[in-house]
């Protein structure tokens, strides 16, 4: 047998044909000595291989090999396909291999640090089991987090790194269609890029410096820079020292950055554009991972539309305000009432999507514009899932007096960020963007309830490793 065959592509057109094929030992059944049913998973299909002894080909020794492998060592298995007697339970493919020859290419400890198949149960499930009687461990998030090489290994982690990675595709992909350039920002900058407390700072080769808090600084800077409309994809880094289930001390940063002719509307125009379109393509291309996530934890489909709500933070106040929730006019939003506002919404409107813009100018950062008709509020917006933020984005000051002033009123040290400054004075069109927490998007769209399920190694205020 020269060519390898995908354990996805095994099905009864390969009947009585050789194949060879490599995945992992999930389980390894033993019946007597002459014979071992191994199931073996080739990214999450799953295929039964007999090893059954045979005077011309197949040895005990090697039956005896194949029953003592560790779950999940990766394994080579060279056989004939053949269509079993009767239905088989237990994996993905409904054909079985003969095996001819088994390779072990990699031996896995005997014993591992986490069952993977209690750690891929649903709630529900576990509460069954239970009550059955069985014999189970429920992993913990900290058991998970630790191994997580093997945690990675269940359908549903699966699933949502599949989810995540579309995500990213289905956001290049949108916006290189609409002429925005892909640009790479430096992570290691002179001051804080959004103000506050929540910095990284670190010695650069004798000189104070930060890990950036986005790349808001830069993306603006290449406005300047003349290219009309970019974005990255990149790490952002947060000295947050809340432990909540939607904070993390690095993430990944989705940012947007353009010009605007008139309005800040125009980049509200593209957030709805392009959520509506990441939206679809993960219900289209990920139907797979999503059915895989939904089986361990279970969620309904996000409800959009396909015009992006848009509610001003007076009107969303006003609604708050109706039911008896009543917020600061020019306070922020808390996370219970960014919540309760979400819910209005979906029963008003039908609706888990929605943007809610014109925020007060004193709960956003200094390089926010203000309105022009009442400079209490900001060409500024938040958007929702599910009642919880994904994204911030707002028009930008671009006159460089004014910037230098409101960063000197939120108390930026206007020193360290005066190369920002000054890049506006060369010429600065008026410009807008947003920023998007990926981690967020997957988390909200899946219904789950920790962004750690969401990052592929999180850390938080306790967690730097693995
Ligand atoms: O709201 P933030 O801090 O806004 C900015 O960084 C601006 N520069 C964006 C802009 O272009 N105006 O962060 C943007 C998004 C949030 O909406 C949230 O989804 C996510 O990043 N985010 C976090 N995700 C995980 N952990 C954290 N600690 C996060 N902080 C923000």
């Amino acid at each position: 047998v020269n060519d390898w065959t995908k354990v996805e592509a095994l099905d009864d057109s390969l009947a009585n044909r050789p194949v060879q094929i490599r995945g992992r030992a999930q389980t390894i059944r033993p019946v007597g000595k002459k014979m071992a049913f191994l199931v073996v998973r080739e990214n999450g299909f799953t295929v039964q291989c007999l090893v059954q002894a045979q005077p011309d080909s197949v040895s005990s020794q090697m039956v005896k090999f194949a029953a003592a492998l560790s779950r999940e060592s990766v394994v080579d298995v060279e056989g004939i396909v053949s269509i079993p007697a009767a239905p088989i339970k237990g994996a993905t493919q409904q054909v079985e291999i003969q095996v001819k020859k088994l390779y072990c290419v990699s031996r896995a400890v005997p014993t591992l640090p986490i069952n993977l198949e209690d750690a891929a149960r649903s709630e529900v499930e576990i509460e069954k089991a239970i009550q059955a009687g069985e014999q189970l461990v429920r992993v913990n998030q900290d058991t998970r987090l630790n191994f997580r090489v093997l945690d990675l290994r269940t359908p549903a982690n699966q699933g949502i790194f599949r989810i995540q990675s579309q995500v990213g595709n289905a956001f290049r992909q949108f916006l290189l269609a609409e002429s925005f350039v892909e640009i790479h920002t430096p992570k290691l900058i002179a001051g804080s890029s959004e103000g506050g407390a929540a910095v990284f700072r670190l010695d650069y080769k004798g000189h104070p410096a930060c890990l950036a808090q986005s790349p808001q600084l830069h993306k603006q800077m290449s406005i300047c820079g003349d290219f009309g409309r970019v974005f990255e994809i990149g790490p952002v880094f947060r000295a947050e020292d809340s432990f909540t289930h939607r904070h993390l001390c690095e993430f990944t940063g989705l940012d947007v950055e353009m010009e605007i002719k008139k309005h800040y509307f125009e980049v509200m125009d593209i957030v709805d554009k392009l959520f509506v379109a990441i939206f679809d393509s993960l219900n289209q291309n990920c139907k797979k991972d999503l059915e895989a996530v939904r089986n361990q934890y279970p969620f309904e489909p996000l409800k959009y539309l396909r015009n992006t709500l848009r509610l001003t933070y007076e009107e969303g106040i006003q609604m708050l305000k109706e039911v008896g929730v009543e917020i600061e006019p020019f306070g922020d939003l808390n996370t219970e009432a960014e919540r309760k506002l979400g819910q209005l919404v979906l029963e008003k409107y039908g609706t888990e999507f929605y943007i809610l813009h014109r925020y007060p100018l004193a709960v956003r950062p200094f390089y926010t514009m203000p309105c022009y008709d009442n400079p209490e509020y900001s060409n500024s917006f938040d958007v929702f899932i599910r009642g919880e933020e994904i994204i911030s984005g707002a028009q930008r000051v671009h006159v460089p007096e004014f910037l230098e002033q409101r960063a000197e009123a939120c108390d930026i040290e206007v020193k360290t960020i005066s190369a920002y400054i000054d890049s506006f004075r060369y010429g600065a069109p008026p410009h807008g963007g947003f920023g998007v927490g990926l981690e967020r998007v997957v988390m909200l769209f899946c219904g789950l309830n920790n962004i750690r399920k969401t990052s592929l190694y999180p850390r938080d205020p306790l967690r730097i490793a693995p």
